[in-house]
């Protein structure tokens, strides 16, 4: 257990503090993992959602938390914890000067400061911190997504937080590092030998990682349409997850080593510009379709203006050069309003060497290990096997399946519970290095100037689908395809 804590939320009162980080903490005092003589500050903008904190945050855990886990009882205790208090984040007013009194009165206390702000006063945000004397040895800043629309402009903000926190106190927060799956994604690559022996190009023909949702825009236009799925899911979750697939093992699992290792994967990515560019990646933007049997509008109704090229899919094919991936294909997607949610890895191993059974016994379907991040999480992992209920020998594929739901009925996987519970233990391993950032904008920006250049558009996909027919084309010139979540093996 963490030693007691003081987190300020500043957009205490905004979607991301509603929505996942106040019932993430709910959650870790239900489940008695919230230090006893923690606080919770909630630095709202206006003063009306201050004075309104409380009403407005028991709705919200309704709303978000699951229906077993709102309790009256544990919610009147854990609002004795939450002090809402008004700030304006921009300006150095008498504000800031009683937040530091309340805080200031446990000056050795871990403090962690979580900025769900626009990045854009990430840099104020924490000279304020600075001038009012709350950054002391043990605090520490959580600093959400998007670091940046490009390169430059994540080194300015990385500049700004940089010039009053050391980097050992910045946790730059990607959500889908704290998904449990993903965690076990390590345990399974780095804890047994026969994964040990085969996670490479020689065993390994390529790999899948999907990112697709079915929501929309969902009240984020204006972030939505300057980002476009490169920026809001490539440059990030999905980049952070080929890390984890394709890294050197580290010494030890601690974030130095993690850490270094995955910066080596995101400096051997294969630089693509200009023709590369067409060649090996599909932009998107859905029309209105439909989603479980309603219809839903396309990206341009949503948003209300007719001339947005703003991709809200994308598909790439990537190669890491380097000698343990040489050559082998990483397939990365995501999209919005597609035909299903899921998030998920396979990999996908190579034919046997030789074949032993004459064609009569059927066709050889090569291994797959499937890891399912969400909405469900499970590694499968298909082999073939003998048909038992045939005399002849008839091959066919089997399954086998860890299915986390099942062991840990009881569980609930939240990322951004476990993340801010490393914040306040100084756990760095699942938290993105500068380098890092940097490393990853380096390898989009030439991608978005490419696509910028070229002066092409979209491709349209009707909402409720897996994205534009170019997207399967990209796997069809391999000969391969996509596996789309709960269609794998109906494809074979
Ligand atoms: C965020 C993106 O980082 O991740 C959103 O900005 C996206 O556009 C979200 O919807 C997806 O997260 P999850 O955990 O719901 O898959």
């Amino acid at each position: 257990m963490a030693d007691p804590f003081d987190i300020v939320i500043f957009g205490g009162c905004g979607d991301l503090a509603l929505r996942k980080l106040v019932p993430a903490l709910y959650r870790a005092f239900r489940e008695e993992k919230f230090p006893s003589g923690s606080r919770v500050f909630a630095a709202c903008h206006n003063p009306g959602d201050a004075a309104d904190y409380l009403a407005k945050v028991a709705p919200a855990l309704q709303e978000h938390l699951a229906a077993d886990e709102f309790c009256p009882e544990a919610w009147d205790q854990f609002k004795e914890l939450l002090f809402p208090l008004v700030l304006d984040v921009s300006v150095a007013d008498e504000q800031w000067q009683s937040l530091s009194a309340l805080l200031n009165s446990e000056p050795e206390k871990v403090r962690v400061f979580y900025l769900a702000i626009p990045p854009t006063i990430f840099g104020v945000c924490c000279q304020h911190l600075a001038q009012v004397d709350l950054v002391t040895a043990n605090s520490r800043v959580v600093v959400e997504k998007p670091l940046g629309y490009d390169a430059v402009s994540a080194d300015t903000i990385n500049t700004e937080i940089a010039r009053v926190f050391d980097e050992s106190c910045i946790y730059r927060i990607d959500h889908y590092l704290g998904k449990e799956t993903v965690q076990n994604l390590f345990a399974l690559r780095f804890t047994n030998l026969i994964f040990e022996q085969l996670w490479d190009a020689k065993s390994i023909d390529h790999v899948q990682i999907s990112i697709s949702e079915t929501v929309g825009l969902e009240g984020r236009a204006g972030f939505y349409n300057e980002a476009g799925a490169l920026r809001d899911m490539v440059q990030n979750h999905l980049l952070q997850l080929l890390c984890l697939v394709a890294m050197e093992s580290p010494n030890k699992v601690n974030f130095k080593s993690i850490r270094a290792e995955k910066l080596k994967v995101l400096e051997a990515l294969r630089p693509m510009s200009g023709e590369d560019v067409n060649k090996h990646t599909v932009r998107g933007q859905y029309v209105p379709g439909s989603y479980s049997g309603e219809l839903v509008p396309g990206y341009i109704e949503e948003l209300g203006s007719p001339d947005s090229t703003t991709e809200t899919f994308v598909a790439l094919r990537v190669y890491i050069d380097n000698w343990r991936w040489a050559r082998t294909p990483f397939y990365l997607r995501t999209g919005k309003r597609m035909k299903k949610r899921c998030a998920e890895i396979v990999i996908q191993f190579k034919d046997v060497s030789h074949r032993v059974y004459d064609d009569s016994a059927g066709p050889l379907a090569p291994n797959r290990l499937i890891i399912r991040l969400q909405p469900d999480e499970f590694i499968q992992l298909t082999l073939m096997s003998k048909n038992l209920e045939r005399l002849d020998m008839q091959l066919q594929p089997a399954t086998l399946n860890l299915n986390f739901s099942d062991t840990y009925s009881h569980f609930r996987s939240d990322a951004y519970k476990r993340l801010i519970l490393d914040a306040a233990t100084a756990n760095q391993s699942l938290f993105i290095r500068r380098d890092e950032v940097e490393q990853a904008w380096a390898w989009i920006d030439p991608i978005i100037e490419a696509w910028h250049n070229s002066k092409s558009t979209p491709h349209l996909y009707r909402a409720g689908t897996w994205g534009p027919d170019e997207s399967d084309e990209l796997l069809k010139e391999d000969g391969r395809h996509w596996f789309n979540s709960g269609e794998g093996l109906e494809q074979e």
